[in-house]
């Protein structure tokens, strides 16, 4: 018995022994990340190092099984957690555990024009994401709106650099205090999506540096973001996701980004320039993102076994493996093992009513006239006519798709509202195909039948409420290939016509990421630009029809009257789509994108960048600056009042620009440099004060290769739209 006893005294002791034993430092979170990211390379093999460089599946990469170092999973994507893959197919798994809140397209969180509700929407988004055991979270993109075209603007921030990045910084810091990595993309100058495999763009510094990085390096600098995505297009000459001027000078060096570079799905072509040129992480290698590739050859990817093989001869230093390895395991300590970060939650009563807050926010009253809108509770009868009453706009789009837990149309939102006082009739007036990622489905419509039974209704009724736009079909706001034409597809604007002349009494409902083409402009009385609003987005038209919610929303892009009068389409094909042989592109539009051009160039837009109306009438007085000239560094403090005149709940944006009256370069007629959103009741007035950085006022030196303020006068232009300056006020840099 004695032996018996003293023998299991020794066990225990030799266990206790044994799980005190020392926590690997990598394993111990109780260390600083630098520390556990030494301590994992130091014990890792120059296989597993490699191994962590590329995808394992279609959205995995592996982390160190030996070492208990959790391998990497991502997913689309900056609307939304898209459904369940399979592990090497671009089929849906079809798990029945995975329908998610599809919150609103990123133009109109950018519409909303307010950066707490870019923080609402990280943060839920992030909780989804996590929820869903994903560490990467592939969004927001920040792409600038240079063309009405091109085919992903819905996925971005609009046209304008300051306004992206005050939205693109709150949201990533959203996601990232969930403990899930945002992945800002795609960097860079991947604005439009013809060939944009290899379409070579070549732009000025400054137009670079002035216009389309400044989103990133506020991802970047202010947001902390964890990870950053390759574009797929090359940028003089070289792929962005192995671009040594981008991703080692600017992005590492310059920015000093301390997190992993994923190429974009397919945006990786060879050895040499992954190893050296920035890439950490390469992901769908053989794949345009979209579609199939060669299966199970993750060993065989550029920086897999030929980067062992250029490792192992010596060619390359082990330094390079370990920068990208030590980059991947900041990440997987960031995330996965983080035990300290929050569980999340998906598909919430809270996060669809963050996501009708948003879609409520981001709508924009383009046009009233007649006080057409809010719906008078007395209309008796309502036409609703237009496919995207009842069109599914959360499927569709590329890679931004999502399998939704339920998605309120604008029929069923109009009628939930109405219902109750007014008769709805619905027909669909016009009809697009089913939708296909990379091809455009005819119409299986007579749409001269459908015209004809739409205008016999809306002939009938009080009020038609139209619901046109795009649908994120192929060329239709979807990703892969740019829209073919500006106007409004399936003969919309001849439906509204027709529909005009038996019933002027029209509520144009436009659901799109882009501008369109209004022909019929005039005789249309109230326009809606209602965007992609997600989960909740009939809720949402129908919260603004009504007046339940007076909206509040401004145009993140401006609407050119005509094609023509675009930047992008003002130097023939090398500016945009590119040379059709060589593809190689050139941005001769430079500095002068959206309303920097129409403003420069006078030429008036259809509607203006910053645009949007309210139910209520709003009063500014009181501007001031905090002095009348500054030193360089000082800050510059704008004050307005704003009073609502009006008798409804409301909210304005007061927009700051600013122009140089004499510079020695070419400078846009003004430019955005604040913007702050004021709630007001009616009859209340606020006192708003904007901060402005002298620093801000500055321009990109080509000569120099630096950043410039020249003393003397600058003007700054304050209201509430770039096409409404209320005052100009002066100011003097010493
Ligand atoms: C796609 C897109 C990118 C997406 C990735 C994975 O091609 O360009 O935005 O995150 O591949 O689907």
């Amino acid at each position: 018995m004695k032996k018996k006893f003293l023998f299991v005294c020794l066990v225990a002791a030799v266990s206790v022994a044994g799980f005190s034993q020392k926590v690997p430092t990598y394993l111990d979170d109780s260390k600083p990340i630098e520390q556990r990211v030494a301590a994992a390379l130091a014990a890792m093999t120059l296989e597993e190092k490699v191994a962590l460089c590329h995808a394992q599946s279609k959205f995995s990469s592996k982390g160190v099984p030996r070492l208990g170092i959790p391998e990497l999973w991502m997913s689309d994507g900056p609307h939304g957690v898209r459904a369940e893959l399979l592990y090497d197919e671009w089929s849906q798994a079809n798990w029945n555990n995975d329908s998610c809140t599809a919150f609103p397209a990123l133009t109109c969180l950018a519409a909303s024009f307010n950066p707490d509700l870019a923080h609402l929407y990280g943060t839920a988004i992030g909780e989804e994401a996590r929820y869903r055991n994903k560490s990467v979270l592939l969004g927001p993109g920040v792409n600038m709106y240079r063309t009405p075209l091109n085919g992903r603007n819905f996925e971005y921030m609009g046209e304008d650099p300051f306004l992206a990045s005050r939205i693109a910084v709150p949201y990533i810091k959203g996601v990232q205090s969930i403990g899930v990595a945002a992945c800002v993309k795609h960097f860079a100058l991947n604005n439009q999506e013809n060939w944009r495999m290899n379409v070579d763009v070549n732009l000025s510094d400054r137009a670079l540096r002035e216009i389309y990085l400044p989103a990133f390096k506020a991802a970047i600098t202010e947001g902390k973001a964890w990870s950053l995505m390759g574009a797929y297009n090359k940028f003089r000459g070289q792929h962005c996701c192995h671009n040594d001027l981008l991703l080692n000078q600017i992005l590492k060096k310059e920015w000093k980004f301390d997190g992993v570079v994923i190429s974009d799905w397919g945006g990786t072509h060879n050895t040499q320039e992954a190893a050296l040129n920035g890439l950490d992480l390469e992901m769908g290698t053989n794949t345009n993102g979209m579609t199939a590739s060669i299966a199970n050859s993750y060993n065989s990817y550029y920086l897999a076994n030929p980067f062992l093989q250029e490792l192992r001869s010596g060619k390359m230093d082990v330094s390079i493996v370990n920068d990208k390895a030590s980059r991947i395991l900041r990440l997987i300590f960031r995330t996965i093992m983080d035990r300290k970060r929050p569980f999340g939650s998906l598909a919430t009563p809270e996060h669809a009513a963050v996501a009708r807050k948003i879609a409520q926010e981001g709508i924009v009253l383009l046009k009233n006239d007649q006080q057409t809108l809010p719906i008078s509770p007395s209309v008796k009868s309502i036409a609703v006519i237009g496919e995207n009453a009842t069109r599914s706009m959360t499927v569709g789009g590329g890679s931004s798709e999502l399998k939704v837990k339920y998605e309120v149309s604008p029929l069923e939102g109009i009628k939930s509202r109405f219902g109750k006082t007014a008769t709805i009739d619905y027909s669909l007036g016009y009809g697009s195909g089913k939708y296909q990622y990379d091809k455009v489905a005819p119409s299986p419509y007579d749409a001269l039948k459908l015209r004809t039974e739409a205008v016999a209704k809306a002939a009938k009724a009080e009020l038609v409420v139209f619901v046109g736009g795009l649908n994120k079909n192929s060329e239709q706001d979807c990703e892969g290939r740019d829209r073919v034409s500006y106007g409004l597809p399936f003969e919309q604007d001849l439906l509204l016509t027709e529909i005009l002349k038996v019933n002027p009494h029209v509520v144009l409902v436009l659901i799109s990421g882009n501008a369109v083409e209004m022909p019929w402009i005039k005789e249309v009385p109230a326009i809606v630009q209602a965007w992609y609003g997600g989960t909740e987005s009939g809720n949402a038209i129908a919260d603004i029809l009504s007046g339940d919610i007076n909206p509040s929303g401004k145009l993140p892009f401006t609407f050119p009257v005509k094609l023509e009068d675009n930047s992008a389409a003002a130097f023939g094909e090398i500016a945009y789509p590119g040379d059709a042989k060589t593809h190689k592109q050139e941005y001769k539009d430079d500095i002068l994108i959206g309303y920097r051009w129409h403003d420069t160039k006078a030429i008036k837009p259809l509607f203006a960048f910053g645009h949007g109306l309210s139910y209520s009438s709003f009063q500014l007085s009181g501007f001031a600056t905090s002095k009348p000239s500054y030193q360089a560094g000082d800050s510059i403090v704008v004050s307005v009042q704003v009073k609502n005149t009006g008798k409804y709940d409301g909210a304005q944006v007061v927009q700051v620009y600013a122009s140089q009256t004499k510079s020695s370069v070419m400078r846009p007629k003004k430019e955005l440099k604040a913007f702050q959103k004021v709630f007001l009741k009616p009859n209340e007035a606020k006192k708003v004060t904007i901060k402005i950085r002298t620093k801000d006022l500055a321009f990109f030196s080509e000569s120099a290769k630096d950043w410039k303020l020249e003393s003397g006068e600058f003007v700054l232009h304050i209201g509430t739209s770039s096409d409404n300056i209320v005052k100009s006020i002066p100011i003097n840099i010493n």
